[in-house]
């Protein structure tokens, strides 16, 4: 694993807290294309945390296998050859000067349009099912939020990888809302979509991430709940950093 590249310069006034004057740890999990890295990436900005794309990750796995020809076309994977493959497989994130976020690299190579690909999105699921995918990319995971200072989002953050994380929320919106933001997402960056076909998908990979035997998508016991149907990116930006100020500045008891 590559370092992480992406510089933090956390403001005094945003830290310490709930964990006496540390960096906190942030899991932002949910369903698939419901915004979750929008808000995780601008909330990071604007506290001064490392933002970590964990699903980003899974999707470099599965470029590496698609292009590796590790995935048939009738979507079989040789599992065998991708673990023994694994550690070919390098994953980094470095900011993107010119959008202010981070993009990601696979062996040095910045992928950040090819995993967002209907193909990728199609075989990502039973790729990140693999209990072995599952392991390397949760200790990667771990190594790089072992410091706090980190917002993380994925599926498994507040359950699986970070369950002591302070700040929990789990993000969800109705599937016809998700599909739209989608499918515009996909139209916006020119690349080929369809609006049934992106319905389609995120509704399979909902099903396949809950009830994969390894780290299922669900929600944390201590997760605080966020639909998002109805609200718009700059209110929901206000949600998380007024519950950031309340996990890190709680007020004093009387
Ligand atoms: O952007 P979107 O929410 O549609 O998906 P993503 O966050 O890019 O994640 C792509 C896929 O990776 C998910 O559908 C999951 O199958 C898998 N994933 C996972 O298993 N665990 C995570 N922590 C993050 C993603």
């Amino acid at each position: 694993m590559n370092k992480q590249q992406t510089t933090r310069q956390p403001h005094p006034s945003l830290t310490g807290g709930a964990k006496g004057g540390s960096l906190i740890t942030i899991a932002i999990d949910g369903h698939s294309s419901c915004g979750k890295s929008t808000m995780a990436k601008d909330l990071a900005r604007e506290i001064g945390y490392i933002y970590i794309d964990s699903g980003a990750m899974y999707r470099c796995c599965t470029l590496f296998a698609l292009e590796q020809g590790l995935i048939a076309a009738d979507g079989t994977i040789d599992e065998a050859a991708l673990e023994a493959r694994m550690s070919e497989i390098h994953v980094s994130f470095q900011l993107n000067a010119a959008t202010g976020r981070p993009d990601t690299y696979l062996n040095g190579e910045c992928v950040e349009q090819r995993i967002r690909t209907m193909e990728v999105s199609s075989h990502v699921s039973p790729i990140a099912a693999l209990p072995f995918v599952r392991a390397a990319m949760t200790a990667q995971q771990q190594a790089m939020g072992r410091e706090g200072g980190i917002v993380m989002d994925g599926r498994d953050i507040g359950t699986a990888v970070f369950p002591d994380a302070e700040m929990k929320v789990f993000v969800t919106a109705s599937d016809e809302i998700r599909a739209q933001r989608r499918y515009d997402e996909l139209v916006a960056k020119g690349q080929p979509a369809d609006f049934d076909e992106v319905l389609a998908n995120l509704r399979e990979r909902d099903r396949i991430d809950s009830t994969r035997a390894v780290a299922p998508l669900r929600q944390a016991d201590d997760a605080i709940v966020l639909d998002n149907s109805h609200m718009t990116i700059p209110e929901q930006k206000q949600w998380l950093l007024d519950l950031f100020h309340k996990k890190t500045h709680p007020s004093p008891s009387l």
